[in-house]
Protein backbone atom coordinates (compact mmCIF):
# COMPACT_ATOMS: atom_id res chain seq x y z
CA UNK A 1 0.00 0.00 0.00
CA UNK A 2 3.11 1.73 0.81
CA UNK A 3 3.34 2.61 -2.66
CA UNK A 4 0.25 4.24 -3.08
CA UNK A 5 1.17 7.55 -1.26
CA UNK A 6 3.35 8.07 -3.90
CA UNK A 7 0.28 6.65 -6.05
CA UNK A 8 -0.40 10.31 -7.22
CA UNK A 9 3.42 11.50 -8.57
CA UNK A 10 3.35 7.77 -10.54
CA UNK A 11 -0.66 8.57 -12.11
CA UNK A 12 1.11 12.04 -13.05
CA UNK A 13 4.10 10.98 -13.69
CA UNK A 14 5.96 14.00 -12.19
CA UNK A 15 8.99 14.50 -10.49
CA UNK A 16 8.59 15.71 -7.05
CA UNK A 17 12.39 16.50 -6.24
CA UNK A 18 11.38 20.74 -6.59
CA UNK A 19 14.11 23.20 -7.54
CA UNK A 20 15.89 25.63 -4.73
CA UNK A 21 13.67 28.20 -3.42
CA UNK A 22 14.61 31.59 -5.48
CA UNK A 23 16.17 34.07 -2.91
CA UNK A 24 15.50 37.38 -4.03
CA UNK A 25 17.35 39.94 -2.06
CA UNK A 26 14.21 42.18 -2.54
CA UNK A 27 12.14 40.35 -0.96
CA UNK A 28 11.83 41.47 2.52
CA UNK A 29 12.57 38.82 5.54
CA UNK A 30 10.16 38.20 8.18
CA UNK A 31 12.11 39.69 10.99
CA UNK A 32 10.86 38.19 14.25
CA UNK A 33 11.96 41.45 15.68
CA UNK A 34 9.60 42.35 18.75
CA UNK A 35 6.83 45.60 18.36
CA UNK A 36 4.66 47.19 20.90
CA UNK A 37 2.31 44.01 19.88
CA UNK A 38 3.95 40.80 19.45
CA UNK A 39 6.47 39.71 17.20
CA UNK A 40 6.64 41.62 13.60
CA UNK A 41 6.03 39.53 10.71
CA UNK A 42 6.49 40.14 7.22
CA UNK A 43 2.75 38.79 6.43
CA UNK A 44 1.23 41.38 9.37
CA UNK A 45 3.53 44.10 7.25
CA UNK A 46 1.97 42.86 3.49
CA UNK A 47 -0.43 44.62 1.36
CA UNK A 48 -2.18 41.96 -0.56
CA UNK A 49 -4.02 41.57 -4.14
CA UNK A 50 -5.65 39.31 -5.59
CA UNK A 51 -5.42 38.71 -9.41
CA UNK A 52 -8.66 36.45 -10.79
CA UNK A 53 -6.39 35.49 -13.90
CA UNK A 54 -8.62 35.03 -16.44
CA UNK A 55 -9.92 38.73 -16.28
CA UNK A 56 -6.85 40.62 -15.67
CA UNK A 57 -5.13 40.60 -19.27
CA UNK A 58 -4.58 38.18 -22.15
CA UNK A 59 -1.89 38.39 -24.26
CA UNK A 60 -2.69 36.50 -26.77
CA UNK A 61 -6.71 37.33 -27.50
CA UNK A 62 -7.72 34.44 -27.38
CA UNK A 63 -10.36 36.45 -25.13
CA UNK A 64 -9.02 34.65 -21.81
CA UNK A 65 -6.68 36.37 -19.48
CA UNK A 66 -3.43 33.96 -19.47
CA UNK A 67 0.05 34.28 -17.26
CA UNK A 68 2.02 36.49 -19.83
CA UNK A 69 -0.70 38.72 -19.32
CA UNK A 70 -0.06 38.88 -15.84
CA UNK A 71 3.44 39.60 -16.51
CA UNK A 72 3.01 42.10 -19.38
CA UNK A 73 1.56 43.91 -15.85
CA UNK A 74 4.07 43.68 -13.47
CA UNK A 75 5.16 47.50 -13.57
CA UNK A 76 1.84 48.44 -12.46
CA UNK A 77 1.52 46.35 -9.48
CA UNK A 78 5.31 47.19 -8.44
CA UNK A 79 3.61 50.94 -8.99
CA UNK A 80 0.65 50.88 -7.22
CA UNK A 81 2.65 49.35 -4.40
CA UNK A 82 1.71 46.04 -3.32
CA UNK A 83 3.86 43.41 -2.07
CA UNK A 84 1.68 39.98 -2.03
CA UNK A 85 -0.05 38.80 -5.13
CA UNK A 86 -2.80 36.07 -4.37
CA UNK A 87 -3.34 34.48 -7.54
CA UNK A 88 -6.37 32.32 -7.74
CA UNK A 89 -6.26 29.07 -9.51
CA UNK A 90 -3.87 28.99 -12.45
CA UNK A 91 -3.70 24.79 -12.42
CA UNK A 92 -5.01 22.56 -14.83
CA UNK A 93 -8.54 22.53 -15.07
CA UNK A 94 -11.92 21.84 -16.87
CA UNK A 95 -12.87 25.07 -15.60
CA UNK A 96 -15.85 24.24 -14.13
CA UNK A 97 -15.59 26.90 -11.48
CA UNK A 98 -12.88 28.99 -13.38
CA UNK A 99 -9.85 26.49 -11.80
CA UNK A 100 -11.32 25.98 -8.29
CA UNK A 101 -11.97 22.50 -9.89
CA UNK A 102 -8.49 21.19 -10.48
CA UNK A 103 -7.20 18.58 -12.63
CA UNK A 104 -3.53 17.99 -12.20
CA UNK A 105 -2.01 20.31 -9.23
CA UNK A 106 1.48 20.41 -10.55
CA UNK A 107 0.70 22.10 -14.21
CA UNK A 108 -0.65 25.26 -15.35
CA UNK A 109 -4.26 25.55 -17.35
CA UNK A 110 -3.84 25.62 -20.60
CA UNK A 111 -5.60 28.48 -21.33
CA UNK A 112 -2.90 30.15 -19.01
CA UNK A 113 0.30 29.25 -19.91
CA UNK A 114 2.95 26.92 -19.40
CA UNK A 115 4.87 26.46 -16.27
CA UNK A 116 8.04 28.29 -17.46
CA UNK A 117 5.17 31.13 -17.35
CA UNK A 118 4.80 30.50 -14.30
CA UNK A 119 8.45 30.67 -12.94
CA UNK A 120 9.09 33.90 -15.25
CA UNK A 121 6.14 35.05 -13.32
CA UNK A 122 7.29 34.19 -10.08
CA UNK A 123 10.74 35.64 -11.22
CA UNK A 124 9.29 38.75 -11.96
CA UNK A 125 7.10 39.49 -8.51
CA UNK A 126 10.37 38.25 -6.18
CA UNK A 127 12.34 40.38 -8.52
CA UNK A 128 9.95 43.64 -7.91
CA UNK A 129 9.94 42.77 -4.01
CA UNK A 130 6.61 41.13 -4.47
CA UNK A 131 5.98 37.83 -2.94
CA UNK A 132 3.78 35.25 -4.71
CA UNK A 133 0.73 33.51 -2.53
CA UNK A 134 -0.89 30.24 -4.34
CA UNK A 135 -4.63 28.94 -4.11
CA UNK A 136 -4.90 25.69 -2.48
CA UNK A 137 -7.72 23.90 -3.83
CA UNK A 138 -7.78 20.58 -1.71
CA UNK A 139 -11.26 20.41 -0.29
CA UNK A 140 -12.14 18.35 -3.56
CA UNK A 141 -10.94 17.74 -7.07
CA UNK A 142 -12.44 18.07 -10.61
CA UNK A 143 -13.93 14.65 -11.23
CA UNK A 144 -11.21 14.75 -14.16
CA UNK A 145 -8.62 14.28 -11.58
CA UNK A 146 -6.27 11.18 -12.17
CA UNK A 147 -6.97 10.44 -8.16
CA UNK A 148 -11.18 10.86 -8.93
CA UNK A 149 -10.68 9.05 -12.60
CA UNK A 150 -8.90 5.65 -10.93
CA UNK A 151 -10.96 6.12 -7.34
CA UNK A 152 -14.53 5.77 -10.03
CA UNK A 153 -13.02 2.66 -12.10
CA UNK A 154 -14.22 0.14 -9.57
CA UNK A 155 -14.92 -0.20 -5.66
CA UNK A 156 -11.62 -2.15 -5.39
CA UNK A 157 -9.49 0.66 -6.52
CA UNK A 158 -6.88 2.13 -4.29
CA UNK A 159 -8.04 5.56 -4.47
CA UNK A 160 -11.66 4.50 -3.85
CA UNK A 161 -11.39 5.61 -0.41
CA UNK A 162 -9.67 9.38 -1.29
CA UNK A 163 -13.59 10.19 -1.97
CA UNK A 164 -17.04 9.91 -0.46
CA UNK A 165 -18.70 6.61 -1.97
CA UNK A 166 -21.62 5.98 -0.29
CA UNK A 167 -24.72 3.27 -1.64
CA UNK A 168 -28.12 5.33 -2.14
CA UNK A 169 -31.10 4.75 0.54
CA UNK A 170 -34.38 3.68 -0.81
CA UNK A 171 -33.67 4.23 -4.19
CA UNK A 172 -32.71 8.15 -3.24
CA UNK A 173 -29.16 9.54 -2.50
CA UNK A 174 -27.35 8.68 0.51
CA UNK A 175 -28.22 11.97 2.56
CA UNK A 176 -30.36 14.90 2.08
CA UNK A 177 -27.88 17.28 2.07
CA UNK A 178 -27.77 20.22 -0.97
CA UNK A 179 -25.10 21.26 -3.15
CA UNK A 180 -23.89 24.85 -2.81
CA UNK A 181 -24.64 25.58 -6.05
CA UNK A 182 -27.96 23.94 -6.16
CA UNK A 183 -29.37 20.43 -6.20
CA UNK A 184 -28.26 17.34 -4.22
CA UNK A 185 -24.40 16.97 -3.54
CA UNK A 186 -24.69 13.25 -4.44
CA UNK A 187 -23.84 12.38 -7.97
CA UNK A 188 -24.89 8.98 -9.00
CA UNK A 189 -22.20 6.70 -11.03
CA UNK A 190 -23.43 4.23 -13.13
CA UNK A 191 -20.26 2.26 -13.31
CA UNK A 192 -19.96 1.09 -9.83
CA UNK A 193 -23.80 1.91 -8.75
CA UNK A 194 -22.48 4.12 -5.51
CA UNK A 195 -23.04 7.77 -5.21
CA UNK A 196 -20.35 10.39 -4.77
CA UNK A 197 -20.45 13.46 -2.66
CA UNK A 198 -19.89 17.04 -3.76
CA UNK A 199 -20.51 19.74 -1.93
CA UNK A 200 -19.84 22.39 -4.79
CA UNK A 201 -20.74 21.19 -8.31
CA UNK A 202 -20.62 17.16 -9.54
CA UNK A 203 -17.32 18.27 -11.24
CA UNK A 204 -16.00 19.13 -7.56
CA UNK A 205 -15.49 16.11 -5.88
CA UNK A 206 -15.32 16.15 -2.00
CA UNK A 207 -11.65 14.55 -0.92
CA UNK A 208 -11.84 12.34 2.18
CA UNK A 209 -9.24 14.03 4.72
CA UNK A 210 -9.58 11.16 6.96
CA UNK A 211 -8.16 9.12 4.80
CA UNK A 212 -4.03 9.49 5.69
CA UNK A 213 -2.94 9.05 2.28
CA UNK A 214 -5.30 12.06 1.17
CA UNK A 215 -3.27 14.26 3.25
CA UNK A 216 0.23 12.96 2.51
CA UNK A 217 -0.16 13.47 -1.43
CA UNK A 218 -2.18 16.89 -0.49
CA UNK A 219 1.17 17.96 1.63
CA UNK A 220 3.52 16.15 -1.23
CA UNK A 221 2.13 18.04 -3.87
CA UNK A 222 2.37 21.85 -1.50
CA UNK A 223 6.04 21.03 -1.12
CA UNK A 224 6.35 20.39 -4.56
CA UNK A 225 5.38 24.34 -4.82
CA UNK A 226 7.03 25.73 -1.91
CA UNK A 227 9.98 24.47 -3.26
CA UNK A 228 9.36 26.23 -6.26
CA UNK A 229 9.60 29.22 -4.51
CA UNK A 230 5.76 29.93 -3.96
CA UNK A 231 5.46 32.08 -0.58
CA UNK A 232 2.09 30.96 0.59
CA UNK A 233 -1.47 29.89 0.40
CA UNK A 234 -4.84 30.69 0.31
CA UNK A 235 -6.70 27.95 1.56
CA UNK A 236 -10.14 27.23 -0.43
CA UNK A 237 -12.88 26.16 2.06
CA UNK A 238 -10.12 24.75 4.22
CA UNK A 239 -12.66 24.49 7.05
CA UNK A 240 -14.84 22.03 5.23
CA UNK A 241 -12.02 19.36 5.20
CA UNK A 242 -13.26 17.32 7.95
CA UNK A 243 -16.63 15.34 7.55
CA UNK A 244 -18.51 13.86 10.34
CA UNK A 245 -18.13 10.38 9.38
CA UNK A 246 -21.28 9.57 9.23
CA UNK A 247 -22.87 11.86 6.57
CA UNK A 248 -25.89 11.82 8.67
CA UNK A 249 -29.41 13.60 7.01
CA UNK A 250 -30.07 16.88 7.90
CA UNK A 251 -32.87 16.70 10.77
CA UNK A 252 -35.86 18.27 9.40
CA UNK A 253 -39.49 17.42 7.93
CA UNK A 254 -39.28 19.19 4.86
CA UNK A 255 -38.62 17.77 2.00
CA UNK A 256 -35.88 18.58 -0.47
CA UNK A 257 -32.30 18.99 -0.29
CA UNK A 258 -30.96 20.89 2.68
CA UNK A 259 -27.58 22.58 3.82
CA UNK A 260 -25.52 20.11 6.23
CA UNK A 261 -22.92 22.75 7.18
CA UNK A 262 -23.49 21.13 10.58
CA UNK A 263 -21.37 18.19 9.36
CA UNK A 264 -18.74 19.79 7.62
CA UNK A 265 -18.42 23.40 8.50
CA UNK A 266 -15.26 23.30 11.16
CA UNK A 267 -15.96 19.68 11.51
CA UNK A 268 -14.34 17.56 14.07
CA UNK A 269 -10.78 17.00 12.78
CA UNK A 270 -10.00 20.19 11.25
CA UNK A 271 -7.61 21.20 13.78
CA UNK A 272 -5.67 18.18 13.58
CA UNK A 273 -5.31 18.04 10.47
CA UNK A 274 -3.91 21.98 10.12
CA UNK A 275 -1.90 20.91 12.88
CA UNK A 276 -0.28 18.13 10.79
CA UNK A 277 0.13 20.17 7.55
CA UNK A 278 1.31 23.04 9.43
CA UNK A 279 4.25 20.50 11.62
CA UNK A 280 4.72 18.80 8.31
CA UNK A 281 4.81 21.67 5.84
CA UNK A 282 4.10 25.00 6.26
CA UNK A 283 6.63 25.51 9.61
CA UNK A 284 9.87 24.07 7.20
CA UNK A 285 8.93 27.79 4.85
CA UNK A 286 8.75 31.14 5.62
CA UNK A 287 5.37 31.54 4.27
CA UNK A 288 2.35 33.46 5.02
CA UNK A 289 -1.16 31.36 5.06
CA UNK A 290 -4.25 32.35 4.89
CA UNK A 291 -7.64 29.92 5.61
CA UNK A 292 -10.99 30.66 3.82
CA UNK A 293 -13.16 29.81 6.02
CA UNK A 294 -17.01 30.64 5.72
CA UNK A 295 -19.40 30.46 8.79
CA UNK A 296 -16.38 31.07 10.95
CA UNK A 297 -17.11 32.51 14.53
CA UNK A 298 -14.93 34.40 16.74
CA UNK A 299 -14.24 31.75 18.50
CA UNK A 300 -13.56 29.43 16.04
CA UNK A 301 -10.96 32.11 14.18
CA UNK A 302 -8.52 32.52 17.15
CA UNK A 303 -8.58 28.57 17.02
CA UNK A 304 -7.27 28.70 13.68
CA UNK A 305 -4.96 31.88 13.91
CA UNK A 306 -3.61 31.44 17.44
CA UNK A 307 0.46 31.65 16.98
CA UNK A 308 0.56 29.09 19.92
CA UNK A 309 -1.92 26.45 17.79
CA UNK A 310 0.32 26.28 14.78
CA UNK A 311 -2.49 26.19 12.40
CA UNK A 312 -2.84 29.16 9.78
CA UNK A 313 -1.54 32.69 10.00
CA UNK A 314 -5.16 34.49 9.46
CA UNK A 315 -8.39 33.15 7.56
CA UNK A 316 -10.99 35.29 6.06
CA UNK A 317 -14.59 35.47 7.72
CA UNK A 318 -17.71 36.33 6.14
CA UNK A 319 -19.80 38.25 9.23
CA UNK A 320 -19.56 41.73 6.86
CA UNK A 321 -19.78 39.49 3.64
CA UNK A 322 -23.10 38.09 4.88
CA UNK A 323 -24.98 41.39 6.43
CA UNK A 324 -26.80 42.11 3.58
CA UNK A 325 -27.77 38.34 3.26
CA UNK A 326 -31.51 37.88 4.17
CA UNK A 327 -32.73 34.99 5.41
CA UNK A 328 -33.44 32.97 2.61
CA UNK A 329 -29.95 32.95 1.38
CA UNK A 330 -27.34 34.83 -0.41
CA UNK A 331 -29.88 36.04 -2.88
CA UNK A 332 -31.70 37.28 -0.83
CA UNK A 333 -30.78 41.36 -0.28
CA UNK A 334 -31.82 42.64 2.96
CA UNK A 335 -30.23 46.50 3.65
CA UNK A 336 -27.11 46.99 5.91
CA UNK A 337 -26.94 49.52 8.70
CA UNK A 338 -23.43 51.51 9.67
CA UNK A 339 -23.25 50.35 13.44
CA UNK A 340 -23.74 46.78 12.87
CA UNK A 341 -21.33 46.92 10.22
CA UNK A 342 -19.12 48.87 12.66
CA UNK A 343 -19.69 46.58 15.26
CA UNK A 344 -18.93 43.24 12.87
CA UNK A 345 -15.10 45.26 12.50
CA UNK A 346 -14.79 46.51 16.07
CA UNK A 347 -15.25 42.85 17.48
CA UNK A 348 -13.10 41.20 15.38
CA UNK A 349 -10.48 44.18 15.73
CA UNK A 350 -10.41 43.55 19.59
CA UNK A 351 -11.31 39.73 20.03
CA UNK A 352 -8.90 37.99 18.03
CA UNK A 353 -6.21 37.59 20.61
CA UNK A 354 -3.30 36.31 19.59
CA UNK A 355 -4.27 35.73 15.90
CA UNK A 356 -3.63 37.88 13.39
CA UNK A 357 -6.97 39.09 10.87
CA UNK A 358 -7.47 39.57 6.99
CA UNK A 359 -9.23 42.52 5.72
CA UNK A 360 -11.11 42.53 2.52
CA UNK A 361 -14.48 43.94 0.83
CA UNK A 362 -14.28 42.23 -2.51
CA UNK A 363 -13.22 39.09 -4.25
CA UNK A 364 -13.83 37.15 -6.55
CA UNK A 365 -16.74 36.08 -4.92
CA UNK A 366 -18.58 38.97 -3.81
CA UNK A 367 -19.92 42.09 -5.33
CA UNK A 368 -17.75 44.92 -6.60
CA UNK A 369 -17.28 46.65 -2.56
CA UNK A 370 -17.91 49.99 -4.09
CA UNK A 371 -21.40 49.22 -5.49
CA UNK A 372 -22.22 47.10 -2.16
CA UNK A 373 -20.66 49.21 0.90
CA UNK A 374 -20.05 52.94 -1.32
CA UNK A 375 -22.40 54.33 -3.62
CA UNK A 376 -21.60 53.91 -7.71
CA UNK A 377 -23.10 56.64 -8.71
CA UNK A 378 -22.39 60.23 -8.29
CA UNK A 379 -20.21 58.97 -5.27
CA UNK A 380 -18.11 56.53 -6.75
CA UNK A 381 -15.02 58.30 -6.56
CA UNK A 382 -15.20 59.40 -3.33
CA UNK A 383 -16.66 56.28 -1.82
CA UNK A 384 -14.09 54.02 -3.40
CA UNK A 385 -11.81 56.23 -1.76
CA UNK A 386 -13.40 56.36 1.84
CA UNK A 387 -13.42 52.39 1.82
CA UNK A 388 -9.98 52.50 0.66
CA UNK A 389 -9.16 54.52 3.78
CA UNK A 390 -11.27 51.79 5.51
CA UNK A 391 -9.45 48.58 3.96
CA UNK A 392 -5.93 50.15 4.78
CA UNK A 393 -5.97 51.81 8.02
CA UNK A 394 -7.35 48.73 10.02
CA UNK A 395 -5.35 45.63 12.11
CA UNK A 396 -5.07 43.13 9.96
CA UNK A 397 -3.93 42.00 6.86
CA UNK A 398 -5.69 43.89 3.66
CA UNK A 399 -6.73 42.41 0.12
CA UNK A 400 -7.06 44.15 -2.87
CA UNK A 401 -8.86 42.65 -5.25
CA UNK A 402 -7.89 43.54 -8.93
CA UNK A 403 -9.96 46.34 -10.24
CA UNK A 404 -10.82 48.06 -6.98
CA UNK A 405 -7.76 50.33 -7.34
CA UNK A 406 -10.24 51.86 -10.09
CA UNK A 407 -13.23 51.64 -8.38
CA UNK A 408 -14.90 49.09 -10.97
CA UNK A 409 -18.24 48.61 -10.21
CA UNK A 410 -20.80 45.89 -10.28
CA UNK A 411 -22.44 45.13 -13.85
CA UNK A 412 -26.11 44.60 -14.90
CA UNK A 413 -26.25 42.63 -17.81
CA UNK A 414 -29.48 42.49 -19.41
CA UNK A 415 -29.79 38.39 -19.77
CA UNK A 416 -28.85 35.47 -18.63
CA UNK A 417 -26.74 34.31 -21.54
CA UNK A 418 -24.31 37.30 -20.86
CA UNK A 419 -23.24 35.14 -17.64
CA UNK A 420 -21.14 32.57 -16.94
CA UNK A 421 -20.81 31.60 -13.28
CA UNK A 422 -22.16 28.69 -12.67
CA UNK A 423 -22.90 29.64 -9.44
CA UNK A 424 -25.65 32.02 -11.22
CA UNK A 425 -26.58 29.85 -14.09
CA UNK A 426 -27.55 27.09 -11.42
CA UNK A 427 -29.70 29.58 -9.61
CA UNK A 428 -31.13 30.75 -12.58
CA UNK A 429 -32.39 27.51 -14.20
CA UNK A 430 -33.59 26.90 -10.72
CA UNK A 431 -35.58 29.90 -9.91
CA UNK A 432 -36.59 30.14 -13.26
CA UNK A 433 -37.30 26.94 -14.59
CA UNK A 434 -38.25 25.32 -11.29
CA UNK A 435 -39.74 27.71 -8.78
CA UNK A 436 -41.41 29.69 -11.51
CA UNK A 437 -40.20 33.00 -10.05
CA UNK A 438 -40.21 36.35 -12.41
CA UNK A 439 -37.35 36.93 -14.36
CA UNK A 440 -37.22 40.24 -13.34
CA UNK A 441 -36.97 39.86 -9.69
CA UNK A 442 -34.10 37.08 -10.73
CA UNK A 443 -31.82 38.86 -12.63
CA UNK A 444 -32.24 41.60 -10.08
CA UNK A 445 -30.80 39.15 -7.65
CA UNK A 446 -28.08 38.57 -9.90
CA UNK A 447 -27.36 42.35 -10.55
CA UNK A 448 -26.95 42.73 -6.53
CA UNK A 449 -24.91 39.70 -5.79
CA UNK A 450 -23.71 37.44 -8.26
CA UNK A 451 -20.14 36.48 -8.91
CA UNK A 452 -19.93 37.88 -12.12
CA UNK A 453 -19.74 41.01 -10.91
CA UNK A 454 -16.87 40.85 -9.56
CA UNK A 455 -15.53 38.82 -12.77
CA UNK A 456 -15.60 41.33 -15.75
CA UNK A 457 -12.00 41.87 -17.57
CA UNK A 458 -10.12 44.74 -16.04
CA UNK A 459 -10.11 48.03 -17.36
CA UNK A 460 -7.08 48.96 -18.91
CA UNK A 461 -8.05 51.54 -20.89
CA UNK A 462 -11.06 53.08 -23.43
CA UNK A 463 -10.38 50.96 -26.50
CA UNK A 464 -12.74 48.10 -27.59
CA UNK A 465 -12.71 45.68 -24.63
CA UNK A 466 -11.16 47.94 -21.97
CA UNK A 467 -8.14 46.85 -23.63
CA UNK A 468 -8.12 43.67 -21.93
CA UNK A 469 -8.13 41.69 -25.03
CA UNK A 470 -8.19 42.07 -28.84
CA UNK A 471 -9.98 39.21 -29.06
CA UNK A 472 -13.79 38.22 -27.98
CA UNK A 473 -13.73 38.51 -24.39
CA UNK A 474 -14.70 35.14 -22.26
CA UNK A 475 -17.12 37.45 -20.38
CA UNK A 476 -18.23 41.34 -21.77
CA UNK A 477 -16.22 44.08 -19.91
CA UNK A 478 -18.41 45.97 -17.77
CA UNK A 479 -19.91 49.10 -20.51
CA UNK A 480 -18.45 51.71 -18.05
CA UNK A 481 -14.84 50.81 -19.30
CA UNK A 482 -14.92 53.89 -21.42
CA UNK A 483 -14.58 56.24 -17.98
CA UNK A 484 -13.31 53.70 -15.74
CA UNK A 485 -10.30 52.41 -16.90
CA UNK A 486 -6.56 52.16 -15.38
CA UNK A 487 -5.19 54.86 -18.21
CA UNK A 488 -7.54 57.21 -17.45
CA UNK A 489 -6.79 56.93 -13.74
CA UNK A 490 -3.12 57.43 -14.24
CA UNK A 491 -3.48 60.13 -16.08
CA UNK A 492 -5.54 61.97 -12.90
CA UNK A 493 -3.61 62.68 -9.82
CA UNK A 494 -7.00 62.85 -7.86
CA UNK A 495 -8.06 59.00 -8.92
CA UNK A 496 -9.09 56.29 -6.74
CA UNK A 497 -6.18 54.71 -8.10
CA UNK A 498 -3.34 57.23 -6.86
CA UNK A 499 -5.29 57.75 -3.58
CA UNK A 500 -4.51 53.91 -3.09
CA UNK A 501 -0.99 54.16 -3.86
CA UNK A 502 -0.75 57.23 -1.67
CA UNK A 503 -2.61 54.86 1.06
CA UNK A 504 -0.64 52.02 0.82
CA UNK A 505 2.80 54.06 1.20
CA UNK A 506 1.51 55.58 3.60
CA UNK A 507 0.39 52.05 5.54
CA UNK A 508 3.87 50.75 4.88
CA UNK A 509 5.44 53.22 6.55
CA UNK A 510 3.41 53.70 9.60
CA UNK A 511 3.75 50.64 11.44
CA UNK A 512 0.76 52.25 13.69
CA UNK A 513 -1.47 50.88 11.29
CA UNK A 514 -0.19 47.59 10.97
CA UNK A 515 0.16 46.79 15.02
CA UNK A 516 -1.33 49.49 16.55
CA UNK A 517 -4.45 49.05 18.65
CA UNK A 518 -7.65 49.54 17.67
CA UNK A 519 -10.63 51.67 19.38
CA UNK A 520 -13.98 52.49 18.00
CA UNK A 521 -15.04 55.94 18.42
CA UNK A 522 -18.78 56.86 19.01
CA UNK A 523 -19.81 53.31 18.06
CA UNK A 524 -24.12 53.63 17.74
CA UNK A 525 -23.46 56.92 15.32
CA UNK A 526 -25.16 56.10 12.13
CA UNK A 527 -23.59 58.06 9.40
CA UNK A 528 -19.86 58.11 11.05
CA UNK A 529 -17.19 55.39 11.51
CA UNK A 530 -14.58 56.72 13.48
CA UNK A 531 -11.99 54.98 15.39
CA UNK A 532 -8.15 55.33 16.90
CA UNK A 533 -4.95 53.49 16.10
CA UNK A 534 -2.05 53.97 19.03
CA UNK A 535 1.08 52.64 18.88
CA UNK A 536 3.16 53.66 21.87
CA UNK A 537 2.80 57.06 21.76
CA UNK A 538 2.15 57.59 18.60
CA UNK A 539 -1.97 58.28 17.33
CA UNK A 540 -4.37 58.67 14.32
CA UNK A 541 -7.76 59.12 14.18
CA UNK A 542 -9.96 58.04 11.17
CA UNK A 543 -12.93 59.46 10.03
CA UNK A 544 -15.08 58.14 7.67
CA UNK A 545 -18.53 59.55 6.28
CA UNK A 546 -20.61 56.27 5.40
CA UNK A 547 -23.44 58.98 4.11
CA UNK A 548 -24.23 61.07 0.93
CA UNK A 549 -24.92 64.10 2.75
CA UNK A 550 -23.43 66.91 4.51
CA UNK A 551 -22.48 65.39 8.21
CA UNK A 552 -21.12 68.39 10.85
CA UNK A 553 -19.53 66.50 13.73
CA UNK A 554 -17.73 66.51 16.53
CA UNK A 555 -15.37 63.55 17.66
CA UNK A 556 -15.53 63.26 21.58
CA UNK A 557 -12.08 63.70 21.39
CA UNK A 558 -10.12 67.02 20.71
CA UNK A 559 -8.40 66.90 17.63
CA UNK A 560 -7.44 70.24 17.27
CA UNK A 561 -3.81 69.66 18.15
CA UNK A 562 -3.39 67.16 15.12
CA UNK A 563 -1.75 67.29 11.97
CA UNK A 564 -4.07 66.05 8.68
CA UNK A 565 -2.63 63.37 7.04
CA UNK A 566 -4.60 62.23 4.02
CA UNK A 567 -7.86 62.66 3.23
CA UNK A 568 -10.01 62.17 -0.56
CA UNK A 569 -11.21 65.82 -0.06
CA UNK A 570 -9.23 69.02 0.07
CA UNK A 571 -9.24 69.62 3.99
CA UNK A 572 -8.67 73.41 5.32
CA UNK A 573 -10.38 73.56 8.52
CA UNK A 574 -7.14 71.93 10.07
CA UNK A 575 -7.46 73.05 13.89
CA UNK A 576 -11.01 72.66 14.64
CA UNK A 577 -12.64 70.30 16.46
CA UNK A 578 -15.76 70.51 14.47
CA UNK A 579 -15.76 69.04 11.06
CA UNK A 580 -17.73 69.63 8.54
CA UNK A 581 -18.05 66.51 6.38
CA UNK A 582 -18.85 66.25 2.73
CA UNK A 583 -20.53 62.97 1.41
CA UNK A 584 -18.53 60.02 1.88
CA UNK A 585 -15.97 61.48 3.17
CA UNK A 586 -12.55 60.39 4.87
CA UNK A 587 -9.90 61.95 6.61
CA UNK A 588 -6.60 60.51 8.65
CA UNK A 589 -5.81 62.62 11.82
CA UNK A 590 -2.57 62.33 13.60
CA UNK A 591 -2.73 63.26 16.56
CA UNK A 592 0.22 65.26 17.83
C1 LIG B 1 -14.33 29.10 -2.68
C2 LIG B 1 -13.91 29.90 -3.88
C3 LIG B 1 -15.04 29.90 -4.86
C4 LIG B 1 -15.31 28.49 -5.26
C5 LIG B 1 -15.54 27.58 -4.07
C6 LIG B 1 -15.38 26.14 -4.44
O1 LIG B 1 -15.39 29.66 -2.01
O2 LIG B 1 -13.51 31.17 -3.50
O3 LIG B 1 -14.77 30.70 -5.96
O4 LIG B 1 -16.44 28.43 -6.10
O5 LIG B 1 -14.61 27.80 -3.04
O6 LIG B 1 -14.04 25.84 -4.72
CA1 LIG C 1 -5.14 34.42 -23.49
Amino acid sequence: MDGMIQGKNILNGKNVTGQEKTEDKNIQKSSGEKCFSGERKWWKEAIVYQIYPRSFKDSNDDGIGDLKGIISRLDYLQELGINVVWLSPVYKSPNDDNGYDVSDYCDIMDEFGTLEDWEQLRDGLHKRGIRLIMDLVVNHTSDEHQWFIESRSSVDSPYRDYYFWRDGKNGREPNNWCSAFGGSAWEYDENTKQYYLHIFSKKQVDLRWDNPKVRQDVYKMMKWWLDKGVDGFRMDVINYTSKVDELPDVKTDEPGYHWGGEYFVNGPRVHEYLQEMNREVLSKYDIMTVGETPNVTLEDAKLFTDEDRKELNMVFQFEIMDLDVGPEGKWQTVPWTLPEFKRIITKWQKGLGNGWNSIFFGSHDAPRMVSRFGNDGIYRVESAKMLATLLLTLKGTPYIYQGDEIGMTNVRFPVIDDYRDIEILNMYREAVYERNLPVDQVMQAIHLKGRDNARTPMQWDDSKHGGFTKGEPWIKVNPNYKTINVKEAMKDPESILHYYKRLIKLRKDTLAFVYGDYDIIDEDNGDIFAYKRTYGNEKYIVVLNFSDKNIKYTLPEKISCSEFVEGNYKVDDKGTDLLELRPYEARIYKIL
